[in-house]
């Protein structure tokens, strides 16, 4: 009988023993990369990288990650597929495992991320869905830890609206053990399914509405944009999340050495400030670096290339 294929889907469906070879295995390819020493295990491979939505640093990182380990990507946009002719998810996963080693894809809707995983018969990577940012997350852990050690035990807070980002955080929080402190406006609170697995899970993450309490003494702080790709803009949602901003004032209450984070793009004097974004706790290129680090991790470990 064939093997299951290995998704990433999630942060909380995996072990912690295999996240955390994943980012050993990324730190040791970059480690690598920057030593000019090549590696290829996935020569003659093929990643098909589906794009619902816009993307620069997935779409780039994944692209040259697949170029690096000697595989060869394909980038297709739904609208160009069949898929945006009514093609069904199922019947894409089932053409596309005929001819691809590994689908990437980034689109809203988390059901049809699960219905491609279910159909294909090759790995399917989460590359944003309306619920998840997975890989985003797994550069996030990797930074951190480059820059402070484990991440195991430090306080996170994180100060935004409840969106895909913040769920993967979540997820890792669980799964690393490390608190996690959420603050939201109340109407933009996490929902139900973040509650539940709180409830669930039993992970150590704190949901409440103050960004000052949430940020005392963190470690690292962390927002995203106020509008996520399908939400709706509106100047409601800018006056709520106002007081949520990362600012000098408010990174000031975290520990002195805490770092800032931000997947990007960020939207400079909304969710963060010019001086906190390119200040001095700031690692938000690091991050994005790091997606092309982390990728390669999460790459090799789908294809059963880890060491
Ligand atoms: N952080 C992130 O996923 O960026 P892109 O939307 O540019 O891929
Ligand atoms: N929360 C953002 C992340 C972008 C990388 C969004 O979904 O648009």
């Amino acid at each position: 009988m064939s093997k299951s294929p290995k998704h990433f889907l999630d942060i909380n469906e995996l072990p912690l023993s295999e996240l955390k070879s994943m980012l050993d295995a990324s730190s040791a390819m970059k480690a690598k990369q920057k030593a000019h020493q090549p590696v290829r295990p996935l020569e003659g491979k093929t990643l098909a990288m589906i794009f619902e939505r816009p993307s620069t640093r997935t779409r780039v990182s994944f692209d040259v990650a697949m170029r690096q380990l000697g595989g060869e990507p394909i980038m297709l946009t739904g609208a160009e597929m069949q898929l945006g002719r009514g093609e069904t998810i199922a019947d894409t996963a089932r053409v596309l495992s005929r001819y691809v080693d590994a689908i990437m894809i980034r689109i809203l809707n988390h059901d049809a991320l699960l219905e491609l995983a279910a159909n294909a018969t090759v790995p399917v990577i989460n590359g944003l869905t309306r619920r998840s940012h997975p890989c985003q997350v797994m550069a996030d852990l990797m930074t951190y830890q480059e820059h402070r050690g484990p991440i195991e035990g430090r306080t996170v807070a994180w100060t935004g609206d409840d969106n895909n980002v913040l769920a993967s955080w979540a997820h890792a929080a669980e799964r690393f053990k490390f608190q996690l402190n959420v603050a939201t406006p109340p109407e933009l609170a996490p929902k139900k399914v973040m509650r539940d697995f709180i409830k669930a899970t039993g992970a150590p993450i704190m949901i409440g509405t103050d960004p000052e309490a949430a940020v005392k003494g963190a470690d690292c702080v962390v927002t995203d944009t106020w509008v996520s790709m399908g939400d709706k803009e509106g100047e409601h949602r800018h006056n709520v999340l106002k007081p949520y901003q990362v600012n000098a004032k408010l990174m000031s209450l975290a520990k002195p050495d805490a770092l800032f984070m931000h997947c990007l793009p960020a939207h400079r004097g909304e969710e963060v400030t010019d001086e906190v974004i390119d200040g001095p706790q700031s690692v938000v290129f690091d991050e994005a670096e790091n997606r092309l680090h982390a990728q390669k991790g999460i790459l090799a470990w789908c294809f059963d290339a880890v060491k």
